[in-house]
């Protein structure tokens, strides 16, 4: 019996998420100063990555690892970025409640991404409210990636001793203090390295943090909040990108997002250039701010 010829289905392989994040943290440790390019092929895809983060795929990517490629190439493909601010906010503008409680105000989805971009920085850097707060790990836990190194800013001494990052040994933890901060109990163990910088006005000027980080060799940093240390780094024209992670939830009281001085007339306000992406029930606001 003679069976009619079948034409054998064309299969493509399209590039799946899973993919797409190892290239990205390929692409966080490429040379892109001295090889402005990274070719890879795996499962017959091939994918070019071009310095300033252009890429493409052959035959294709999957629309989630588009949308990984989207949002954090920019971030890690030589293209200058060197402070990413990140923030949970409800569609009015908070970040917690009044009594400082915000977890959680996202979806899942966003502490995912939250952990990405720990795991692309060389440093996550949190305020001492934020600190005393929350007692978080600022480690990777939710993807693979390495560990960034924790930053605290805590000009008058008040972080709590007990501190679950000052004890856990992970990663190392950086408390930046003013010389006339008390030191941080002996107890805490030899992963914290205590960093003296002078106050200038208010605090510590944003790019007198990023010079000490950068002098320890940690050039990328993600500035994870709360809203008063991000709103100094962007009031100081230095976060490069800000992620703002946009819960549909009103809270209608509570700790402010970012707070800047006021202006008169809205030819003033910041009108960076913006992306949107969905995250669960959240949406991304990825905005480029220089
Ligand atoms: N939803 C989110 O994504 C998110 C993210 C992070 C935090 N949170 C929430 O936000 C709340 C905390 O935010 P927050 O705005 O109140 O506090 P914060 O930004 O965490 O910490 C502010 C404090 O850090 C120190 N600080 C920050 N920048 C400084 C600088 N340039 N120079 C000197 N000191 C500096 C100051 O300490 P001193 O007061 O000692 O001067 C300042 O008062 C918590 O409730 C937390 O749960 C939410």
């Amino acid at each position: 019996m003679n069976f009619p010829h079948a034409e054998p289905a064309l299969t493509h392989t399209l590039l799946g998420p899973d993919t797409a994040w190892r290239r990205i943290l390929q692409a966080r440790d490429h040379d892109w100063q001295h090889t402005p390019l990274l070719e890879t092929t795996e499962d017959g895809c091939v994918l070019r990555i071009e310095r300033g983060g252009t890429w493409h795929a052959m035959p294709a990517a999957s629309t989630a690892a588009r949308e990984l490629f989207d949002l954090f190439l920019p971030l890690v493909a030589g293209t200058g970025v060197r402070t990413i601010g990140q923030l949970g906010q409800s569609l009015d503008g908070r970040i917690a409640t009044e009594t400082g409680h915000s977890h959680y105000i996202n979806d899942p989805e966003a502490l995912t991404h939250l952990h990405r971009l720990r795991a692309v920085v060389d440093a996550v850097l949190i305020g001492v409210g934020t600190a005393n707060a929350d007692n978080p790990l600022l480690t990777v836990r939710h993807v693979d990636g390495p560990q960034p190194r924790r930053v605290i800013l805590d000009p008058n001494g008040r972080i709590r001793p007990d501190l679950s990052l000052l004890h856990d040994g992970t990663a190392p933890v950086l408390l930046i203090q003013s010389p006339a901060s008390s030191h941080v109990a002996q107890a805490c163990a030899h992963h914290v390295e205590r960093i003296v910088l002078p106050l200038e006005g208010r605090g510590f000027s944003p790019t007198g943090i990023l010079d000490t980080l950068a002098a320890r060799g940690l050039h990328r940093i993600l500035v994870e909040g709360g809203g008063d240390t991000l709103s100094r780094f962007v009031q100081a024209g230095r976060l490069d990108r800000l992620h703002l992670l946009v819960a549909p939830l009103l809270i209608g009281s509570g700790r402010p997002g970012l707070c800047l001085p006021p202006i008169d007339t809205l030819d003033s306000a910041l009108r960076p250039v913006s992306r949107s992406y969905a995250c669960g029930r959240d949406t991304i606001f990825d905005l480029q701010l220089r």
